[in-house]
């Protein structure tokens, strides 16, 4: 008797769940939303037609372009929605420390902003996060519409796991064209012509570099492009690669010549995120201000300032027909519940229509090689034949040239020297965190 009551018990609860399970999927079949049964994961990975897109593009000078490509992507796919993720810090100071806990907590994003280089291959495809890309790339015969070297960047093991969206230039100095003028001053080409303005600048009572290092990355980056100036895109490269030491005389001189630099730069650089620099090279009380081309989309959106007539650009000295490449990808990590709606997603980024909307307003050139010039502005022309030209080499500063472990070290190391300006301890903690790279 008590056997056939409790298998009584058990058909009514199986009963009970059945119906329950089916009329949530004929709730779903007439498009109501139903959120009974859900997990209470923040991640939005539900199949529920969302992408969601996580990146550290927030706020004046960041977050033009992604918008742009999520307008075109919505009317792309009206039946897909978006969720735009994006979590403020330039360079993903912070964004790239809740992406890790995220992933190691197996919540990926549905896709998320990655450079090509080491901060995709040694992070997350190292541990293998993300799906290989091969078939995506030929199925929409992409395989030659991007440079071998930025698909290189976005590989490992002859497998392909991301997408790149734009192609950024590091090695860059904007200036104020009529600070220029006003003090007679030349466009630099070598270091000592840049001493020699700066000399003049400060004479003059003009604070010659804007520099805001309330995040350390943007030391890091003058760093590595002096570095690029002493080594050279070979011996550079070699540096990041192992081949020769931290301990080698070159990086102390340039770590000399980054503390020259320092010296003219505004007293109150380390209250300052990068917009607050850029914008004291725009009202004129700074000068120069070395930026990848980010700065570019900044002046020209969102300080309405015209290339070529308020603001001018050069290479950063000693490193004309170098390229310092910082390039945006996404992918697909592994783990995602609706991967057909991530890819139509990666489909409008990845497309002319998607790079031209979104690169002219980011400051960036397309990573397509067929993306058309005339949506660009003489600068956005100019760095599309620089590139063509030049010797590229990946940032440190950007996640390509090193692993994060390395980067966070070299980012400390950069933050102690920028106070104390002592070159040996700066290069002994290089040295020390070399084997992490
Ligand atoms: C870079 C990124 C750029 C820009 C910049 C400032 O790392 O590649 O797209 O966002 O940081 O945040």
């Amino acid at each position: 008797m008590k056997k056939k009551i409790f298998g009584l018990f058990i058909f009514v609860v199986l009963a009970l769940f059945i119906a329950a399970c089916s009329s949530e999927s004929s709730g779903d079949a007439d498009g109501k939303t139903d959120d009974a049964g859900k997990d209470n994961s923040e991640g939005g990975s539900d199949s529920k037609g969302e992408v969601e897109i996580f990146s550290w593009w927030t706020g004046a000078g960041e977050e033009d372009g992604l918008l742009a490509l999520i307008e075109l992507f919505e009317e792309k796919n009206p039946d897909i929605a978006i969720d735009n993720a994006a979590v403020s810090g330039g360079a993903g100071t912070n964004a790239k420390a809740v992406l890790a806990t995220r992933m190691q907590g197996n919540d990926p994003p549905s896709t998320f902003q990655v450079h090509g280089g080491e901060e995709l291959n040694k992070s997350w495809v190292a541990a293998d996060k993300m799906e290989p890309l091969n078939d995506f790339y030929e199925e929409n015969e992409w395989m030659d519409k991007f440079p071998e070297e930025l698909i290189d960047l976005v590989s490992s093991d002859g497998n392909i796991y991301s997408i790149p969206v734009n192609i950024h230039r590091g090695n860059v100095f904007f200036y104020n064209i009529q600070v220029f003028e006003d003090n007679g001053i030349e466009v630099p080409t070598t270091m000592d012509e840049f001493f020699a303005a700066a000399d003049k600048l400060q004479e003059a009572g003009t604070i010659p570099v804007a520099l805001g290092d309330k995040e350390s990355w943007t030391a890091t980056q003058i760093f590595e492009n002096v570095l690029l100036g002493k080594l050279g895109p070979d011996d550079y490269k070699k540096l990041f690669a192992g081949e020769i030491g931290f301990d080698d005389p070159r990086v102390a001189e340039a770590a000399e010549q980054f503390g020259k630099i320092l010296d003219y730069v505004n007293e109150d650089h380390a209250s300052r995120n990068w917009q607050d620099s850029a914008q004291l090279v725009a009202n004129g009380e700074a000068a120069m201000l070395n930026m990848g081309d980010w700065a570019k989309g900044y002046f020209a959106n969102d300080l309405d300032l015209e290339t070529n007539v308020d603001f001018g650009y050069f290479a950063f000295p000693d490193t004309d027909g170098e390229f310092q490449v910082i390039t945006d990808t996404f992918g697909l990590p592994k783990g995602v519940d609706n991967p057909d709606d991530v890819k139509e997603f990666l489909k409008v980024l990845a497309s002319v229509e998607g790079q031209d909307a979104f690169n002219p307003l980011k400051g960036s050139i397309p990573a397509r090689i067929d993306a058309d010039p005339e949506k660009y502005d003489q600068y956005g022309k100019d760095t599309m034949e620089d590139f063509k030209n030049s010797r590229l080499v990946p940032s440190l500063a950007h996640g390509s040239a090193a692993s994060e472990g390395f980067l966070t070290k070299a980012n400390q190391a950069v933050n102690i020297f920028v106070t104390q300006r002592d070159v040996d301890n700066f290069i002994q903690a290089l040295v020390s965190a070399a084997p992490e790279m």
